[in-house]
Parts: structure tokens; sequence; C-alpha cells
């Protein structure tokens, strides 16, 4: 009986550690592993712009009936301008389209059971290190996944002469996966010319290049954040962009992203679009809509869109003084490690270069729950708990 032949599976690397953390009795627990923002008091409220659009939508009686496959027209649309802003979008008007998915993984997870039907031979490059779904996403549809270098541990920053020699050496027809901005796990991005140089080599090696673009507005600026994807939207005849709005919105658990694609030409436009509501058809059907309406209401309205942009910021400010926070905290402690990079690292999440035991220690010892590859979660850093995290991590390293 098939069940019997069955053993249980490896827990997820994040989500795992959100349910051991939920049974932890210390009363000092501390979760740094899902990237969830929180506030000061370790709380994640509803946006008080989404609070607002929520109660709009309500008064409006919408109905419930099935969304389209691709979802709604008018949300798709703005998700298309948010990410390509004015300019480009009005370039791109007629030769991009967008699918509502259920989430940000949602999107990811249709780009590659489409792609692998019409290209199952190709091998999908994601960075080492990367978000530790990317690999079963795209392996769960059939691919083999490979890794090219990105970052460098011992000066904490990219490094960027092997990206490029790896990426050079992908085999033509290849896919290539990108972190739009604030690169999971280590917030360490690429810069302007970069961004160029990569495009050029995938352009000239006719790389299908994926975007994952997660985490838009929570490095610098909604604009300055897309700088690389717009680069790539100029740059290369066929793009695929995966958007979330899980965390710039924070509708988590609302489940809403966009897939984007761009053909530069206009001439993959119908047949792309045809497979991929196939696809999602045979998967989820058509998108959960409460999220869209949010996003759709919000992005619609400019005094609300507005009230979102200062909500946005506010996350942003804090994160940046939790990054300069923790950072004083470490140097306080007179630790052996220079811990300065954590300022300088965009996004939710900092790579601390702590090791596997080290993490561990931290588990065991404090109750600090962090991912295994030593990434931690700067939302979750409040002014109550941020000694005690800098003096744990000293006592670990
Ligand atoms: C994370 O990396 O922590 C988030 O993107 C949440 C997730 O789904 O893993």
């Amino acid at each position: 009986m098939i069940f019997n032949n069955i053993s249980e599976a490896e827990k997820d690397p994040i989500l795992g550690l959100t349910e051991e953390f939920k049974s932890d009795l210390n009363p000092k627990k501390i979760n740094l592993s899902v990237g969830v923002y929180q506030d000061n008091d370790g709380n994640t409220p509803t946006l008080p712009s989404v609070i607002e659009a929520e109660k709009e939508i309500l008064d409006q009686n919408i109905s419930k009936t099935y969304k389209p496959i691709d979802g709604d027209k008018e949300f798709t649309e703005k998700s298309i301008q948010l990410v390509a802003g004015e300019t480009i979008f009005s370039e791109i008007k007629k030769t991009s389209f967008g699918l509502n998915t259920p989430g940000g993984t949602g999107a990811l997870r249709l780009t590659s059971d489409f792609l692998f039907q019409f290209s199952s031979k190709s091998k999908v490059w994601i960075s080492n290190p990367s978000w530790p779904n990317h690999k079963p996403i795209f392996e769960a549809s059939g691919f083999k996944v490979d890794t090219y270098p990105y970052f460098n541990n011992e000066s904490n920053s990219i490094d960027f002469d092997n990206l490029i020699s790896t990426i050079k050496k992908i085999p033509k027809g290849d896919v290539l996966v990108m972190h739009g901005c604030c690169h999971n796990p280590t917030g360490e991005d690429l810069k302007g010319d970069q961004w160029d140089e990569v495009s050029d080599i995938a352009k000239s090696n006719n790389l299908l290049v994926i975007c994952d673009f997660a985490y838009q507005g929570l490095a610098d600026s909604l604009d300055d954040d897309a700088a690389g994807v717009r680069k790539m939207l100029q740059n290369l005849d066929n793009l695929i962009i995966c958007t979330s709005y899980s965390k710039n919105f924070g509708l988590y658990s609302e489940r809403v992203g966009c897939l984007i694609y761009n053909s530069k030409f206009g001439s993959n436009y119908a047949p792309v679009l045809s497979h991929m509501k196939k696809t999602a058809r045979s998967n989820y059907s058509n998108p959960p809509a409460h999220g869209s309406e949010i996003v759709k209401f919000i992005l619609s309205h400019d005094s609300l869109r507005d009230k979102w942009e200062k909500d946005l910021s506010n996350i942003r400010d804090r994160i940046k003084n939790m990054r300069s926070l923790l950072a004083r905290e470490l140097k306080n402690e007179r630790s052996s490690k220079d811990f300065s990079f954590i300022e300088r690292q965009k996004g939710m999440f900092s790579y601390t270069g702590l090791s596997k035991e080290q993490v561990d220690a931290l588990k065991k010892n404090y109750s600090i729950y962090i991912v295994n590859s030593g990434r931690i979660n700067i939302a979750g850093i409040t002014t109550h708990n941020s000694k005690y995290i800098a003096k744990a991590i000293n006592e670990v390293i």
C-alpha cells in the first residue's frame, strides 16, 4: 500500500522553524527566521492603508464570482506599471501581460511548470546562496537546477567576477534566475552597470531570465529598487518577472502576486499567454481575489496610494534603524568579528556568516531562531531584544 512506504519529509528550512518557535516555551524566544515584518513590539499589523481599502471594498459589496484565469486586467496592468515605472510602461504596454498568481511563489511555480513543457532539457541556474525554496520549485516541475557564484563570504560582498565567468559558460537556452532587489538571503544587490553586464550576456547567450522581485520598496524606494529590473526590461527580448505583494503590502496570507512577461517585439504574447493560462487552470484554476482587490484599489486611488507609500517607508525606515542598532550593539559587545556590513545590506535580511553550529547554538541556548544559512530577519529585531541578540551572537562566535 502506497502510504506504508512513505517516510517523513524534512521540515521546511524556513517555515518549519516557525513551527518549532511556536512550541518553544522560553519567554525570551525570538523568531528571526521567516521574512515577515514585525513592529517594535513584535507584532505584524495590517497596514493602515490596507485596512482602509478593505473597508471601502466591503462597502462596494464586490461579487465573489471566479476571477478570469489570468486575473483582473486592471490589477495586472497596475502591477506592470508599478514594476516598470511610467516611461517603460508606456513602451511595453502592448508587448507585456500579467497573470495574477497566488503569491510570488505561485508566479515562480507557474513559470516553471510552463517552461518545462517547452524546454525540459534546459537547466535552471540560481544564485549560490539563494532563497531555499527556489531549487524545490524548479525541481518540482522536473528541471535540473545548478548554481552560479554570488557571494564572497570573506569580503561579505558580491563575487561579481566569478558570477560573470560562470554565467558566460551557461549553455544557450538555459534559464537564469535573478533577484530583482533585496537579494534573499544575502541582502547584497547588483549595482547599475553590473545589471547591464549580466543582461548583455543573457541576451547574447540566449538565456531566459526569470527575475524574482518580491521586495520592491523594502530597500531604498519603489523606483530605486526597480532599477535593475527596468534595465532588463529594456535590454532583453524576453523577460519573466515574478512579483509578490506579501512584503510591500503586508498581504502575506492573502497570497497575491503577479507573473509579468514581456516579449520585446510582442510576437510571442498570445501563444505564451494562452499556455500560461492553460497551466494555471490545471493547477489552481484561477487566482484568489481579496488580496488583488486591495492592491488594485490602493494603486488606483491617489490618496490611498500616498498612504500606502508612507506605510511602506515606515517599514523601510524601521528596518534600516534596526540594522544600525544591531551593528552598534555588536560593536559594543567588542565582538571578534566585524559586523558593520549589516548596515550596508539591503531589505529584510542580513547574511551574518554564522555557521550551522553557531545557528544551532543560538536556538538551543538562547531560543533565537534563524535560518541555517545564517540569514537573519532584521525586521524581527526590536529595541527590546537587540541587546539580547547581540550578546547571544557574540557568545556563539
Ligand atoms: C522568506 O524567505 O522567509 C520568505 O520569502 C517567506 C518564505 O515563503 O520563505
